[in-house]
This record gives structure tokens, C-alpha cells and sequence, in this order.
């Protein structure tokens, strides 16, 4: 069956600068060859407007939750909410999403964390219940593609990971638990193992997309 795979970059730099890019450029090929008929749809978080909340966007929620209508909203406002719902409809419509990121500071650019504040949408991705917070989103997969000049996918830097760990805890909150990290990582420590690094994780990215082709793999 065709499945929709989204493709999200938050990284300022061009591909050839970029281990973090590269490496999503070989998971894309090696999907594209098991999925030649799924639709991808590449969505870079430098180069496409998402609206951060601020003023406007929370004016806008406490307006509608006081059960103004839309034509009371701003311009501003309504366009910003607008927006919003483009985006997280575009995510909703998607069955498989790979984020690629750089870390910085411990987690990852901000344009990610502002992507994150227009998918995680009340009575769409998720809902209230006396029990608390459940996920709305069925049958979908993440893989997260990282890249950080030290290592925290394992040992002491673990606890410093404020990036990887945080999307996952994000993905089951909105009700995926299909998740998968491809690491690009301490290159930084070891320069002279750079070359091996990255390619370990390109063969990771060539593993994950396998794995979430449902690809059987013969070990
Ligand atoms: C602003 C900035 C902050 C960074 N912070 C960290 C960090 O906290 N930990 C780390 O291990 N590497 C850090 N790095 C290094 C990058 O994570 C590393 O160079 C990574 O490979 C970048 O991925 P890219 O090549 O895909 O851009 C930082 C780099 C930049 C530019």
C-alpha cells in the first residue's frame, strides 16, 4: 500500500556540510528503492514558515476557548492559526516521519522545537481524558536521524541528551511507539575515527529504512 513519508530537516547548513543531512540522504535512497511508489514530501524547517507561539497564537486559543468566533480573531491571529492547522494536518496525514537534526546545546535547533509546538495539537494528535493525556495518532513510525560532535545515545553523556530522548517521549505522547535513532556521533572526541563514525551510521540509516519498510531482516 503507498505510504506518505515525511521528511523533516531543522539544519541551516547545505547538505555537503552537513553529517547529519548526509546521512538522511542515504536513508532517502535506500527508501526510495524498497518504496518507489510512497509519496515524500521534504519539509525544511529553515526554509518553510512555522509559526511559533507567541502573543498572537495564544490570544487567538484564549479567544476561541472563550467561544469567540474566528472572525473575531486579528488578522494576525487568524493567519498564524491558520497556519498552524496547514501544519499539523500535514503532519496528521503522514504515515512515516524521519527528522534529521544537528544537537545543539543538548538538544536541537529551536526551529524544531517550535515544529513540535504546532504537532502537538490538542483534539488532533492528542486528547484530555480524566485519565490524563492519550495519543490520537495510530499506526505510524518516527525515525530520528542525530548528529552531535560527542556521544549520548549511551554512558556518561546519556543523561545530557535533551533532543533524541525528548522526540521519543514526544512520539508516545501523541500515541507512536515505532521509533528508531540513527546516530552520528562523537566524531568531535575522536577525529581520527570520523570517516568510520559516519559510515556506521549510514549503515544504520540503510537498517532503519528496512525496518520501517517492513523488510524482513535475516540476521
Ligand atoms: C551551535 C552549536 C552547538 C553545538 N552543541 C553541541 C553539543 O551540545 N554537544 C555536542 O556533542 N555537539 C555540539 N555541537 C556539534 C554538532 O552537534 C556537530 O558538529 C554535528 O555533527 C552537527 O551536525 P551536522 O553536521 O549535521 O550539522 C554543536 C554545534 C553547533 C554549531
Amino acid at each position: 500500500m503507498m505510504k506518505k513519508l515525511l521528511y523533516v530537516t531543522a539544519n541551516p547548513k547545505a547538505k555537503e556540510g552537513s553529517s547529519s543531512l548526509t546521512v538522511g540522504e542515504v536513508f532517502l535512497e535506500t527508501y526510495r528503492a524498497l518504496n518507489p511508489s510512497d509519496e515524500i514530501t521534504v519539509l525544511d524547517l529553515y526554509n518553510t514558515y512555522i509559526p511559533a507561539i507567541d502573543q498572537d497564537v495564544l490570544n487567538a486559543w484564549g479567544k476561541l476557548q472563550s467561544g469567540q468566533g474566528f472572525g473575531e480573531l486579528s488578522a494576525e491571529e487568524q493567519a498564524k492559526i491558520i497556519r498552524m492547522g496547514e501544519v499539523v494536518d500535514q503532519f496528521m496525514a503522514a504515515d512515516h516521519y524521519i527528522f534529521v537534526t544537528p544537537m545543539w546545546n543538548f538538544s536541537f535547533p529551536s526551529k524544531m522545537k517550535d515544529y513540535i509546538d504546532n504537532i502537538a495539537a490538542a483534539g488532533k494528535t492528542f486528547k484530555y481524558t480524566v485519565n490524563g493525556p492519550v495519543g490520537l495518532l495510530q499506526n505510524k513510525k518516527v525515525v530520528h536521524i542525530q548528529s552531535s560532535g560527542g556521544i549520548y545515545s549511551q554512558g556518561p553523556g546519556a543523561d545530557l541528551d535533551f533532543s533524541n530522548r525528548y522526540l521519543q517521549r514526544i512520539a508516545t505522547f501523541l500515541g507512536i511507539t515505532d521509533y528508531q535513532s540513527v546516530f552520528i556521533e562523537g566524531a568531535a572526541m575522536m577525529p581520527d575515527q570520523a570517516e568510520a563514525i559516519l559510515a556506521k551510521a549510514k549503515e544504520d540509516a540503510r537498517m532503519a529504512a528496512r525496518n520501517i519498510s517492513g523488510d524482513l531482516i535475516v540476521i
